[in-house]
């Protein structure tokens, strides 16, 4: 759905982005993110027609963004960082006014304002000036008039940033409800969102892409391994059961004296005769967990010199 290929671009002598080469199928939920800087907001601008890149190319539906700007505005809704809203008007008026320049036909423009409030659940605001409105509740309005000509892609550029807790668990909930109609991108560097709503991410650094993965592959990318964590209340005896097992690549007793970290292969047998030796072995298992990488440590592992450079070479 989206195509993009050997983009880059510069502004005057500053590179923001580098023959950055990606593309998201239909139905998709993509989180791309990246440092401050790193060149996410440019992409965005370019990919919705926004702005010119340097060079390379961007496709969307099969139409590139340069050549036929109109027939890919028509199937593309964007947020961006800061929302286009016009203060002084009123919510309704305002999504009205957006479908208009938007080309949605005039005996559409009611069922398509109603249907943008309704998914956004602006209902209850639909008549207040939306300068008055508090920001998560412009932010709706932001995402309701990305919506409202019904695009099949969506670009949102953090859309939850700046809100209280509560509303960002109301957006997310409503970029999940979006999700399953919609082919999203959508930028941040709140690693918790991307965890929320995304099956897959791309990560950039520097204007190049660090790794582009699902994120269960980032996690397996950076570890052939899994870590567990066991505790028993008898841990004589249950090392050197442990340490003999096919599959264990290290075995380390915590301070407690009760407590292991094992790490081993990472296949679902090994996992399967750890648990059912330990619990074999009479030992008393009290605790038996996974410790994953988290996305947080995969993100500075990637934005981080040295092994960006190592995995970006890998992708
Ligand atoms: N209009 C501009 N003129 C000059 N440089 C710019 C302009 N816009 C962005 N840049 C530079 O391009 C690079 C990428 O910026 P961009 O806004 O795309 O990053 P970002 O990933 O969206 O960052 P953030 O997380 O802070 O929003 C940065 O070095 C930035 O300073
Ligand atoms: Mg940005």
């Amino acid at each position: 759905m989206i195509e993009i290929s050997q983009l880059s671009k510069r502004y005057g002598p500053i590179s923001a982005i580098q023959n950055l080469n990606f593309s998201i199928g239909k139905g998709e939920v993509v989180g791309f993110l990246g440092p401050n800087g790193a060149g996410k907001t440019t992409t965005m601008k370019i990919i919705t027609g926004f702005m010119a890149p340097t060079s390379g190319s961007v496709k969307v539906a099969g139409f590139d963004v340069f050549e036929n700007p109109i027939e890919v505005k028509k199937r593309i809704g964007y947020l961006p960082e800061t929302p286009p809203l016009y203060m002084d008007m009123r919510v309704s008026d305002y999504l009205k006014y957006v479908a208009e320049l938007k080309d949605v036909p005039k005996s559409k423009l009611t069922v398509a304002v109603n249907d943008a409030i309704e998914k956004t659940s602006l209902g209850p605001v639909r008549n207040r000036i939306i300068g008055n409105l508090s920001k998560g509740f412009r932010q709706r309005v932001g995402l309701a008039q990305a919506i409202v000509h019904s695009p099949q892609v969506l670009v949102l550029d953090e859309p939850t940033v700046g809100l209280d807790p509560k509303q960002v668990i109301e957006v997310r909930h409503l970029i999940q409800k979006l999700a399953g109609q919609l082919t999203v991108i959508l930028s941040t560097h709140i690693l918790p969102e991307v965890q929320a709503t995304c099956k897959r991410v791309i990560i950039i650094n520097k204007g190049q892409i660090a790794a582009e993965d699902t994120l269960e592959g980032l996690g397996h990318r950076m570890t052939d391994a899994r870590r567990f964590f066991i505790k028993v209340r008898r841990p004589q005896g249950v090392e050197s059961q442990v340490r003999s097992l096919k599959g264990i690549k290290s075995f380390k007793k915590m301070e407690d004296g009760h407590s292991f970290e094992v790490e081993l292969d990472r296949t679902d047998e090994a996992n399967e005769v750890l648990a059912e030796t330990v619990v074999k072995s009479g030992a008393g298992l009290m605790e038996f967990r996974s410790i994953d990488v988290s996305l947080e440590d995969i993100f500075l592992k990637l934005t981080t010199t040295d092994h960006a450079a190592q995995l970006g070479a890998q992708s």
